[in-house]
Formats: structure tokens, sequence, C-alpha cells
């Protein structure tokens, strides 16, 4: 099908149809909040009753429920070119790296880099640090609202143990460059963590060829999970140095040991998790990412690149006026719209069935390999008919 309302015209796969089938709310509503929650899929429902079931016929099968964590470590780290004794589960991207910084020991190098489009629960946990003697840098955006990596320079020096950035901005979809950002971290000595959880499941990422050191991410948004868990990717040759105090059994090399007077952290990554997993959450993120992975990461993220091309263009069009920078190098999955009253705009929007977020003063769309051209064309429609909401040129 080709949508023609634009002069970019975009034919929509059959593929893409069959996706979106897998995903009911399709039936009702339109779903553009992929950045704040991916739609529920079958996939998901399925694995979902498998978890139910095991419970309700095996009592407490913990041994097949912590295997399937191991599935979901193996399937994440195949996902981004990482070994699986590099991946932690943990519950949130907030605990995770505080997992990493109950590691530091900030005397020697007290210096964490953040910019000001990283998202606010990992920069309180990073301010947090100051108590244990933690100095907090900062980087801000140009006057093109953009962040490039040169803004960094300013920065770095020997004083900075790590540089912490979203790949994706929540608030403007921006998308940081990464590989250049980490040049820079690394001749400063510095190593690069990154929260990728407003990109992860929409593009393929590798951690060794984009030279991340640290890597978080959640489940919620396009890996079409569960809220529960968040993963962690620890480049093994670190590991050495890494020593979290914030711990528990199965952060252990053998949490069934069971010996209260000692401490054997694991010997991979697994010594960043720390209690009781969160199965259910587990079950439906691996089943989300395995559904990703059927169809590939690099099928997706062209299909989302050429969406967020087609809805720039058709803003353009209709005078509305993004807050996501114009070079589609520097954007995500998520374009960003300003609006007078962000919050109403989305009710507006949710009341005509079309389901988007807001922050920061725009209402922000995000899709996934199940939007299409026709979401783009009923959302610029309804736009149209919200003057007092929506800036226009
Ligand atoms: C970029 C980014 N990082 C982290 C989070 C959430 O982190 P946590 O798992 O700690 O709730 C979000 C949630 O929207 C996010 O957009």
């Amino acid at each position: 099908m080709k949508a023609t309302a634009s002069s970019t015209s975009v034919n929509t796969p059959a593929e893409v149809f069959a996706f979106r089938k897998q995903f009911p709310i399709f039936e009702n509503k339109i779903h553009l909040a992929n950045n704040s929650k991916g739609a529920l899929s079958q996939a998901v429902i399925l694995a979902h009753q498998e978890y139910l079931e095991s419970w309700k016929r095996d009592g407490a099968p913990w041994h097949t429920w912590v295997g399937k964590q191991e599935s979901l470590r193996a399937s994440f780290a195949e996902m981004i070119g990482a070994k699986p004794h590099e991946i932690a589960v943990c519950p949130s991207v907030s605990v995770a790296l505080y997992s990493i910084a109950s590691c530091l020991d900030w005397r020697e190098r007290p210096a964490v880099v953040f910019d000001d489009f990283s998202f606010p629960s990992v920069t309180y946990m990073w301010h947090a640090q100051a108590i244990r003697g933690a100095e907090i840098r900062r980087v801000h955006p140009d006057g093109k609202g953009e962040i490039p990596p040169e803004a960094f320079d300013a920065v770095l020096d020997e004083g900075v143990r790590l540089v912490s950035v979203a790949h994706v901005c929540y608030k403007n979809g921006h998308r940081l460059d990464l590989p250049a950002i980490a040049r820079k971290a690394h001749n400063a000595g510095a190593w690069l963590v990154v929260d990728d959880y407003q990109s992860s499941g929409s593009r393929p990422l590798n951690v060794r060829q984009t030279g991340i050191d640290i890597l978080t991410t959640g489940t919620v948004k396009f890996m079409l999970g569960s809220a529960g868990v968040a993963l962690l990717y620890v480049r093994e040759e670190l590991l050495p140095e890494l020593h979290p105090t914030l711990t528990g059994w199965f952060g252990q090399k053998n949490p069934e040991d069971f010996q209260i007077d000692r401490h054997i952290e694991a010997p991979d990554a697994t010594r960043f998790q720390n209690g009781t997993p969160a199965i259910p959450a587990i079950y439906d993120s691996l089943a989300g990412i395995e559904q990703i992975k059927s169809v590939g990461l690099n099928t997706i993220a062209s299909w989302i690149d050429q969406l967020t091309a087609l809805l720039m263009d058709r803003l353009q069009e209709e005078g509305f006026v993004p807050a996501t920078p114009a070079d589609p190098r520097k954007r995500g999955p998520q374009v960003a719209i300003r609006s007078y009253d962000m919050d109403a705009a989305v009710a507006e929007l949710a009341r005509r069935n079309i389901c988007v977020t807001s922050r920061d003063g725009n209402i922000r769309i995000a899709f996934h390999y199940y939007n299409t051209p026709e979401d783009i064309e009923a959302l610029i429609e309804n736009l149209k008919q919200m003057p007092k909401l929506m800036v226009r040129r």
C-alpha cells in the first residue's frame, strides 16, 4: 500500500501487516507510544500464560524459571554482539547502574560526565554518588538542541571515571553519535556507559564495534516485554576491577551455597544481580526479544526510519513544529512535536483512539515494525483538528 499524501511515498510490505496482526491493540487503537510501552503481542500473552501454567502445574519450578533467565541473557547477548557471561538481568536500569556505581572508588578518578539528554533516574543515581566522593560534570545541548560529540571535549580529562549517556533522548528523540563519544571517552581513559532504553529493539547495536564498555536497557518499550527486567552488559575485560557492594544470592558464584560466613561473587556479570528475579517479566521479555529477532533488527530499523522520515515530511508540509533533529542520522525511533499543552494533547488523542505520550512540551510519537503510513495520516488529520493544542507555523 502507498501513502500518497506526502512528497515521500512509502510502500508497506506485507510482512508489516502480518506483524501488526499479532498485536490486538490495533483492532481498536493506533499505538504510537512505543517509547513508553511497546504493544502487547499474542506471543507475549502466550509466554505469560506459560509462566502461570508452570506455577499452577509444578508449584515451585525455580530451576525452570532460572533457566528462562539464562535464555534471556543468551538471547540479549546475541542481539548486541556480546557474550552471555557479559550480561546480568536486573530489576531496572536504575538498579543496574547502581550496581556498577556500588563498585566504584571515586578517589582516583572522581568525575562522572553526563549530558542533559540523560534520563532523570540515571542522573539522580549519579548525583547520589556525590556523598561518596563523585564529582558531576554536565554536557549541555548546543543552540540547535543537539549534543554533538565535540560537546564532551570541555569536560573530559584524566579525572573522569566514566561518561554516561542515553543513546536516544527520551525528550526529543535525538540519537547521539556513540562511536565518536566512545573514542573521546577512551582517549581520556574513561569508560562509556550507555542507557539504550529509547533504542533497544528498534535498531541493531553492536557493543564491541561501537566501543561501549557498559550498556543497560529495559524491555518494556521497543523490546516488547514487561516491566521488571533490565539488562546490563559489562565488557568482560572490566570484570576484574568491578566488585559490586550491592549484591544478593543471585549475584553469588553459587546462589544455593547458603553459607552466611562468606561472600563469593559470581565470576561473570551475574555478580551484578542481587535478589529474586522478576520471573513473569522474564518470560514476557524473552518472548518480546524473540519476536523482534524473528523480523531482524536491520529490517525493523529500516522500516522505522522510513516512518520517521515520512512523519517529519508531513509535519513540515502541514506546518507543525518538530523538536527532533532534521538529520535522519541524529534520530532514533521517536519524533517529538511541539505542543501548547502536551497533557491535554495526549488526552485528546487518546479520546480519538491514538495512543501517544508527552515530555518537555512535546507530544512524542514512536514507531515500531507494526506501524504504517496510515497511522501517520490518521495522526496528522487529528492534529489538524486540535489547533489550540498543537504549535503550527
Ligand atoms: C532512557 C531511559 N532510561 C531509563 C528509563 C527507566 O529506567 P528504570 O528502569 O530505572 O525505571 C527510561 C524510562 O522511560 C528511559 O526512557
